[in-house]
Parts: structure tokens; sequence; C-alpha cells
């Protein structure tokens, strides 16, 4: 590892997306102190950077909003960098409209390993330096990284997509999907439990499919069984799974395991026959619901969660319905909920049947009642029982009160002292709500 340089001045990096972003966010802010820069306030920064999403139209709108901000202050501020990096930097039109904007670097997921090198190349006197490599390279191990101390942490287990759902842009910002090793993922479990974390989510876009052509014969059982097993650690999370790829042998892994959580989110997107094929997603509603039914069977108090889209083109009435459906029958413990948008490149684009914004906005709000009072059904069903959690620090909303994750990642809000961050209690549950779960210590 490279010895750290001289002082540089601060960087901060504004984050956009889903754990990947956040762990590539660690990533980055790893190499960028060892360079010698140091972490401050966005107002602070001598570097900004942009770590990007543009898995919706939304999550591109909001980049844009804020690089428009930070451009102004960099007109007042002319020895200021501005680097823009993540999914959107994969994407061509994207990169023509950064050009134009005069950001200084431009660097995809596949070459984040080379921001201090380009950033060499702005300081010693080139205009605008664009780099973005458009096929992964070789795995790197060992980045440096900036996970600090703490309770819970991100690791990659692999990278990329092959699964091309019809909607998704992330096969094309990502590239095709690799494995790293088990020993190196082992190893860096161990290494995470020797720094005091207690629980580690295991990441990647479909985990499933973890080991498929690689070299070592080792598929994500496998791995679970694994890192069950590493000495320190009080509990692991994995995300996401594939309906189409969870195996029976996952399934009794799961259940088997120890530390294993028994939270399983497995993303349906649409409840009709017809919607799931034209989304490319190579299972049937009663596939999904087979799928679910053993889950519960084997696994006792699993929940389930789920990501669900309305308004893929060509999604009728009756199609929305069976969702609707498909939500009564199963019954999320939570569900993330998306209007379809259009993703330049990918092929659920070029349908000719596209749905009315208004349509997409009824359906939406119609499958948020739905789970909300599903959610608030479940949780309520809590009240009274004693679970443990996994303190994770001071509540967002309320922070003269804790929070804490239960095995199955219902959050848990409460009182108590700071010195039990993370500690795994029991707390007894007084009140569920529809977003919240509340709870108290036991007095004994
Ligand atoms: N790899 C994961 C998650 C990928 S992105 C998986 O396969 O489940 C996270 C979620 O964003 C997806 O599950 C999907 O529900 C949603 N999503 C992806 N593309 C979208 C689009 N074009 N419009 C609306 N939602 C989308
Ligand atoms: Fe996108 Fe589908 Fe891959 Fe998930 S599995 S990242 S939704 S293409
Ligand atoms: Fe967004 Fe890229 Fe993740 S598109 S959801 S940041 S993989």
């Amino acid at each position: 590892m490279k010895e750290t340089k001289s002082p540089q001045g601060g960087y901060h990096i504004l984050t956009y997306g889903c754990q990947m972003n956040s762990r590539d966010t660690e990533i980055i802010g790893g190499l960028l102190e060892q360079e010698g820069y140091s972490k401050v306030p966005l107002e602070e920064a001598e570097l900004v950077v942009f770590n990007t999403c543009s898995v919706r139209h939304s999550a591109e709108n909001k980049v844009y909003g804020k690089l428009g901000e930070v451009m102004k202050i960099k007109r007042s501020q002319p020895g200021m960098i501005v680097a823009f990096g993540g999914c959107m930097a994969q994407l061509p039109e994207v990169v023509q409209k950064l050009k134009r904007k005069g950001v200084d670097i431009v660097f995809g997921t596949h070459n984040l390993h080379q921001l201090p090198v380009l950033l060499d190349r702005i300081k010693s006197g080139e205009n605008q330096v664009i780099e973005v490599w458009n096929r992964h390279g070789e795995i790197i191990e060992n980045l440096p990284s900036t996970r600090r101390e703490g309770v819970s942490a991100f690791v990659n287990i692999m990278y990329g997509c092959n699964n091309f759902c019809s909607y998704c842009i992330v096969p094309y910002t990502r590239g095709r999907e690799r494995s790293r090793s088990a020993r190196d993922i082992v190893r860096e479990m161990e290494q995470l439990a020797g720094e005091g974390f207690k629980e580690v989510t295991l990441l990647g876009q479909n985990v499933n499919s973890y080991g498929r052509g690689a070299s070592e014969i080792m598929d994500f059982a496998g791995l679970l069984q694994l890192a069950d097993k590493v000495d320190g650690l009080e509990r692991i999370r994995f995300m996401t799974s594939h309906p189409k790829d969870m195996s029976d042998a996952l399934i009794d892994t799961i259940a088997a395991g120890e530390k294993l959580c028994e939270h399983i989110h497995v993303p349906l997107q649409a409840g009709s026959n017809r919607v799931l094929k034209r989304m490319n997603r190579g299972y049937t509603r009663e596939h999904y619901l087979e799928l679910v039914h053993k889950m519960r069977e084997r696994i006792p108090g699993v929940s389930v969660t789920s990501d669900l889209i309305v308004g893929f083109p060509g999604e009728s009435e009756a199609d929305f319905a069976d969702t609707l459906d498909m939500v009564e029958k199963v019954r999320f413990d939570a569900a993330f909920t998306f209007m379809y948008s259009v993703r330049t490149g990918t092929r659920a684009a070029n349908f000719e049947d596209q749905i009315e914004l208004p349509v997409k906005q009824e359906r939406l709000m119609q499958l948020n009642k739905l789970q909300y009072d599903i959610a608030l059904q479940k949780n309520q069903a809590l009240e009274g029982r004693t679970l443990e959690i996994l303190v994770d620090g001071p509540s967002k909303t309320n922070p003269e009160r804790l929070t804490g994750r239960t095995r199955t990642n219902h959050i848990v809000i409460f009182s108590g002292p700071k010195d039990l961050i993370g500690q795994l209690i029991n707390v007894k549950i007084t009140a569920g709500k529809t977003f919240s779960i509340f709870g108290e210590i036991p007095a004994d």
C-alpha cells in the first residue's frame, strides 16, 4: 500500500443511489485520504466528488440539481475541482452533458481506482479529464477505504449484473457479473470483526448467483456457510436476492445459520405474469408464491421485503390488479415502490405502450395505501413481544433516542444510554406504527 502523501486540501463526496455506491464512496474516500486529502463539509471542499445513480430519472434529476449548485460555487472559487463518477458517468449522453458543463473530471464505475491519477492530470494543467472505461477490468483487492469503526459494514461479494431486466440500467452501468473469491470475502469479514464490527451485509445485485462462472466452486449457500463461522460477528445480512435463482439449499442454509438473519429482500417487481415476462424477470407469480411459502415454512419468523414497480409499459388495469393481489397474498413486511421510469438504452424504453404519468401516480398511490396498511398491521402484531436488537446509534428522526434493528430488519426506536451502541439487547415492543416501531428496555 502507498504511503500517505503530504497534506492536500479538503474533499467532500456526494453519494446517491444504492449500497454499492455507499461502499464505493468509502473506497473513493480511502484513495483520496491516501493522497493527503481530508474530509470536510461541502462548503469548505476544494475537491467535490459526485458518486451518482441513474436507476430512475428522479435520481438523475437530483444529481443535476446539486451539480448546478456546485458548479456555481466553482465559478467563484476557480481552484475548486469537481469530479463526477458513479453509474451516471457510464452513460455516453451524460458524459456529453458533463463536458459542456465544465466538470473537471469524469470517471466511471470500472475505474474509480484511477481517481488519484486523474486528479494529478488536472493539477498538472489539463483542462478536462474524461476517463470512463466501458468494460470492467480485473477485480482489484485491497484498495484503501474510509470505513471507520462502527457497528455495521458492507462487503461486496460480486459486481455487475447479467440479468438485463428490460427496465433496468444497472447491467449497462456496472457491467457483467463477476464474483470476488470466497477467501478474499472471508478475510475482509474477519478483519471487520477484528475492528469491532458486529454486523456485515454482503452486497451484490443478485447474490443468489454468486460464484457462477468463477473457477472456484462455491455458490452463495456455500459462501453463507463460511460467513456464518466468522468469529466476532453477530449478524450477517445479504442483498439482493433474485426469485429465479433462490435455491432450496440456500433457504435451508439461512434456516440453519446462526448469524444469518431471518430477512430476505427478494424483489417481486410486478404481480402479472404477462408483465413479468416483458420485464424479462424469469419467474412467474406462482413460482414466487411457492418460494415465499417455502421460506416462511422453513425459516420461522422470516421477514420478506420487496421492490415493486407500477406503470411498466403496457401494464393494464388487470395487470396492476395482479400486483395488488400479490401484495395481499404475500403480505410483505416492507416494500420499496417505484413508478416505472424510462431508461434510455434499455429494452423497455423502446416499448411503444408507455403508461401516462397520472395513471402511474394513481397506481403508486393505491399500491402504497395497501402496503402501508399491511405494514401497520404487521408492526402492530409485534406489540408486547420482546425482541433482540443490535443497537445502531441515535435515531435519525428522534436524536435523543436510540435505534436498533431486529434480526428481521425492523427498526425499533427506544430510550437508553449511548453506551448500548454496538450491543445486542432485548427490547419490549410498545407500539407498532406504519413507518416505525417503538420499544423499551424491560425493567429487569
Ligand atoms: N439488483 C436489485 C436491485 C436493482 S435497482 C434487483 O435486481 O432487485 C433497485 C430497484 O429499482 C429494482 O429492484 C427496481 O424495483 C427499481 N428499478 C430499477 N429500474 C427501474 C426503472 N427503470 N424504473 C423504476 N424502477 C426501477
Ligand atoms: Fe437490474 Fe434486474 Fe440486474 Fe436487478 S437483476 S440489477 S433489476 S437487471
Ligand atoms: Fe443506482 Fe448504480 Fe446502484 S444505478 S441503484 S447506484 S448500481
